[in-house]
């Protein structure tokens, strides 16, 4: 099984491994609208899939990897060969107007910056600062059958509402957009919320009411939360996913969180 590639914020690379996500037994093309880092999609290896997001420069890499993965293990193995403080910082600095170059600037400083974050400044520059982590090229790096496996699928930038409105019926949705909650009190959350706001839940919960009216299988996760467990409440079924955390807010789940998830037209059988 091929592991995600990418650090990414709200990753659900530790879903693939507890065995709580319902999978339908049979389904026409895979879609997800948040892609990050595709925990779920490297999970299911679709034979046809239609990814997106809307960051851009993700979809590149995304694209590069599929299109040229040997010319990009040489490139991100450059990066590797070069890295040090003074060397992140000038990378840091400077986007190169080459689309591979792009592409593996995009995943070393993913895996060298701090926490795997991805932020930019108002002018769309990358501004995260250098963390711990020192290795750029991973003993699980397999950028050849990561190839292989995104030549199945259709790769592309959009806003969610667009690639939520393609899916038809028999088709695979999974849902997993950045959390956000009408009333905050943590500050994860918060930060979010700039990205991503209560009325683009409220937009994203329209068009799945839609999508499930035309029979598509779905399942969503999102922050277990009272004002989300409401407004969902109509795309489908929920359930609540623990998992282990060492954020967690409240001392009696010291240890533990939790995460909601809403199911609708699963075909298990
Ligand atoms: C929680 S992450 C998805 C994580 C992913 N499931 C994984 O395993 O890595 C949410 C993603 O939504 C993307 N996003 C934010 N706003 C969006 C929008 N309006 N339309 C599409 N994607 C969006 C972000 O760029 C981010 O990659």
């Amino acid at each position: 099984m091929l592991e995600p590639f990418l650090k990414w914020a709200g990753g659900k690379r530790w879903l693939m491994n507890n065995n709580k996500l319902p999978i339908p037994l049979n389904f026409n093309k895979y879609i997800e609208p948040f892609l990050g880092s595709g925990a779920i999609f490297f999970l299911l290896e679709p034979q046809n899939a239609y990814l997106s997001d809307i960051n851009n420069d993700l979809i590149e890499l995304y694209k590069v990897i599929r299109d040229r993965p040997k010319e990009f293990s040489k490139e991100l193995q450059i990066h590797h060969n070069m890295h040090s403080k003074e060397y992140y910082y000038r990378t840091r600095n400077n986007t190169p107007s080459d689309d591979l170059k792009k592409a593996a600037r995009f995943l070393y400083l993913n895996r060298t910056c701090w926490n795997g974050l991805y932020r930019v400044n108002l002018k769309g520059e990358f501004n995260v600062p250098l963390g711990t982590k020192t290795s750029v090229v991973l003993k699980t790096d397999d950028f050849v059958s990561i190839s292989n496996i995104l030549k199945r699928a259709e790769i592309i930038c959009n806003d969610f509402e667009q690639t939520v409105d393609l899916a038809t019926k028999g088709d695979f949705l999974f849902v997993d957009p950045p959390y956000t909650v009408q009333h905050n009190t943590n500050n994860f959350i918060k930060y979010n919320e700039k990205i991503f706001s209560w009325d683009d839940q409220m937009r994203l919960k329209e068009a799945l009411v839609r999508a499930k009216r035309r029979d598509v299988q779905i399942v969503v996760t999102n922050a277990d939360h009272n004002s989300v467990r409401e407004l969902y409440s109509v795309v489908g079924e929920y359930q609540q996913l623990t998992r282990h955390s060492v954020l967690a807010a409240d001392p009696l789940k010291r240890g533990y969180t939790t995460e909601a998830m809403f199911v609708a037209n699963l075909k298990h059988g």
